[in-house]
């Protein structure tokens, strides 16, 4: 029941009707009990919408394409991982200051060390664009032996140079024999749901296969991999370990993970 009293959250971005933090989140609010609402608002008004997040008192939202990046600057304070990946996708309103975080970057952290030890490991990580730099930073953290392979070489080499990580051509893929192969590309995504960003030679040596990817929920990359006998990650982990993030730093309460999982899951499948 909404009523004077209800808490507001949002998602900025563009476009946004195909987005499924709304469902998800507004699903874990009624399960927690919590008067807490979740809205989407398509805009490329930035700099409006966030006086309208003060102006309006919201308790935070969520940011997407295009405005992940250009937010840090506009920010009141941004968290110190965040200000490194140069990325906030979650921003909270402490009484009138705007805070940014960027929860993807833990989120694939915790989705891998599910399955999977960090430190030491030898990692390929596939793409250089917002995923990857998230994962990236969160990787060397961890200390993981991280290389970026990318289609745009100079990307792979700029992001490897900001981490602090190593950088690799995409041929080489094969002989680099990685113990984690992340794909933090698009390739595999629906609609163009019907490649891989990799050789199966490459996964003879099974290597545990985390595809950021999750429409669809099974890309061919994890079909691959699962054939070849590698452990795998689905995107699905990280997507739902970002929003639970999300909800603890709105809420102060952990998440009904297993809830939001059905209604992604759901959600995916219409
Ligand atoms: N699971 C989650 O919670 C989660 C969170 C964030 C993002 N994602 C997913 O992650 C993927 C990447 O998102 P992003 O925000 O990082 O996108 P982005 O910034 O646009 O980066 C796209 C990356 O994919 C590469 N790429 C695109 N098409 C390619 C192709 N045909 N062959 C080889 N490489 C190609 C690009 O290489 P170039 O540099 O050469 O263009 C770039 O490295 C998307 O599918 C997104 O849905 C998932």
């Amino acid at each position: 029941m909404l009523d004077s009293k209800t808490k507001l959250i949002s998602l900025l971005g563009h476009p946004v009707e195909h987005s499924i933090g709304p469902a998800m989140h507004n699903a874990a609010f009624k399960e927690t009990g919590l008067n807490f609402v979740y809205l989407a608002f398509d805009t490329t008004h930035l700099n409006t919408a966030l006086a309208a997040m003060k102006g309006l008192n919201f308790r935070g939202f969520s940011v997407t394409i295009p405005h992940k990046q250009k937010i840090v600057e506009l920010l009141d304070r941004v968290d110190p991982l965040a200000a490194k990946i140069l990325a906030v996708n979650t921003v909270v309103n402490e009484n009138g200051v705007l805070v940014g975080y960027n929860t993807d970057s833990d989120a694939a952290i915790n989705a891998l060390k599910g399955k999977i030890s960090l430190s030491g490991k030898k990692v390929a990580l596939l793409g250089a664009g917002g995923a990857s730099r998230a994962i990236a930073f969160g990787l060397q953290q961890e200390k993981a032996l991280t290389t970026i392979f990318n289609r745009t070489f100079e990307k792979a080499k700029s992001l490897a140079k900001a981490v602090g990580c190593e950088y690799s051509q995409f041929e080489k893929l094969e002989s680099f024999k990685p113990e984690i192969i992340i794909n933090a590309t698009s390739v595999g995504m629906s609609p163009k749901s019907a490649s891989s960003p990799v050789d199966k030679r490459v996964l003879k040596n099974k290597p545990l296969v985390f595809d950021v990817v999750y429409t669809p929920l099974e890309t061919v990359l994890l079909k691959q991999a699962k054939t070849a006998g590698c452990e795998t990650v689905s995107g699905l982990e990280m997507f739902l370990e970002q929003g639970a993030e999300q909800f603890k730093l709105w809420t102060g309460q952990d998440a009904p993970r297993e809830l939001m999982r059905e209604v992604v899951e759901r959600e995916l499948a219409k």
